[in-house]
């Protein structure tokens, strides 16, 4: 190897470490607010135990977050004079849920210890406890995320996916924010729990041919071709308070409730991937948190930058 392309190497090497998020760290808070994991941990399993589809709707929180303009609270502004915030884009409208769980364990952390913890790490955190409570994996939480100022409703529909996505714009919007193909496939295996509205799958259960008929038209019983739009149905139909495989098994038998979740068992790339997580929860699991990770690693503000939010839904 010639000297130059050996320097141009370890400058890849250093600039991929240091690009981003090297500053979070998993003890962020361990002296500023010892107990806040415990707090965000204590305030998830109250809420699960009060309404058991709430984690599925706090884990979705953090992935709309980082997807737009990275992991920085974003999602939990409401609209300004300034600015039309992300609750109303097209993707989030009478759809994102549980703000009234962020909201509740913020007022116990700004007790506990004023003005230290931002709303973005705690959709991080609720993230984590919430896949922990339906008996998923674990993984340490990088910390010290900065709040946004501001929001962004048109970025928040350029960047969530959409149900209606084919593979390559599934994959080309995981890309936009630096996430893999694979990271996709693992990501969406959070489609294991929750649920989704008519609106959401209306168009693959009646124009699809990708999808088991019986199956189908037992959802056109529940979802007609109009109407009903906020009739909702399992992201996984046998276990969905259950963190496990069994959404890739679905896809296995062609049982997927989203166009774009049936598009990863395709007869594509993602299909061998699809067929190892079905068969072996270990690398499902492994995978998801490394995943997982990743996606809480997006853009993260942090030193000065941005601010730790009094208020969830509004800046200081
Ligand atoms: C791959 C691209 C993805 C698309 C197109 C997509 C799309 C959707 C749609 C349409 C819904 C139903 C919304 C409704 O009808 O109200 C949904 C629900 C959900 N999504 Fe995704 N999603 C994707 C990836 C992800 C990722 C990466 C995560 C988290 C890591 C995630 C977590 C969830 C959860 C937990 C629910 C259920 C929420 C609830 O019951 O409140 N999704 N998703
Ligand atoms: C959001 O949903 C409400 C209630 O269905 C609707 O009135 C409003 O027009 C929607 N907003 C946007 C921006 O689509
Ligand atoms: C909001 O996001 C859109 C789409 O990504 C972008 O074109 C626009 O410049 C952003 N607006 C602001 C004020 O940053
Ligand atoms: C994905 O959908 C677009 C239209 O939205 C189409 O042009 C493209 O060919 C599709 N790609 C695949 C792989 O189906
Ligand atoms: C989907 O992908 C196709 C190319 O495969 C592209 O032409 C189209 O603009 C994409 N749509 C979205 C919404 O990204
Ligand atoms: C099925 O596809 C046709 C043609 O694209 C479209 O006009 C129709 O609205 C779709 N039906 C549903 C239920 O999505």
């Amino acid at each position: 190897m010639a000297c130059g392309n050996f320097y141009l190497l370890l400058l890849i090497v250093f600039g991929v470490v240091h690009s981003g998020h090297g500053q979070l760290s998993p003890n962020f808070y361990s002296s500023s607010c010892p107990n806040a994991l415990s707090i965000v941990k204590q305030g998830v399993a109250k809420a699960i135990k009060n309404e058991a589809r709430v984690g599925a709707s706090l884990l979705r929180l953090h992935f709309h977050d980082c997807f737009v303009n990275g992991c920085d609270g974003s999602i939990l502004l409401d609209d300004t004079s300034t600015f039309t915030g992300e609750k109303t884009a097209i993707p989030n409208n009478n759809s994102v849920r549980g703000f009234e769980v962020v909201d509740q364990i913020k007022a116990n952390l700004e007790k506990a210890c004023p003005g230290v913890v931002s709303c973005a790490d705690i959709l991080a955190l609720i993230a984590r406890d919430a896949v922990v409570y339906y008996g998923g994996p674990t993984w340490k939480v990088g910390l010290g995320r900065r709040d946004s100022l501001t929001a962004n409703r048109s970025a928040a529909n350029a960047f969530i996916p959409q149900p209606s996505f084919n593979l390559s714009n599934l994959t080309s919007s995981f890309a936009a924010v630096g996430l893999s193909f694979k990271d996709m496939v693992v990501l969406s295996g959070a489609h294991t729990v929750g649920f989704a509205r008519c609106t959401s799958f209306r168009s693959h259960i009646y124009n699809d041919t990708n999808i088991d008929a019986a199956f189908a038209k037992s959802l056109q019983n529940k979802c007609p071709r109009s109407g009903s739009n906020n009739v909702l149905q399992p992201l996984d139909y046998q276990t969905k308070f259950q963190f496990d495989e069994k959404y890739y098994q679905n896809l296995l038998v062609k049982k997927g409730l989203l166009h774009s979740d049936q598009q990863l068992y395709n007869g594509n790339k993602a299909d061998s991937y699809v067929k190892m997580y079905a068969m072996k929860q270990g690398e499902f699991f492994s995978d998801f948190a490394a995943g997982m990770i990743r996606m809480g690693n997006i853009k993260p503000l942090t030193g000065s930058n941005g601010e730790i939010r009094r208020s969830c839904h509004k800046t200081n």
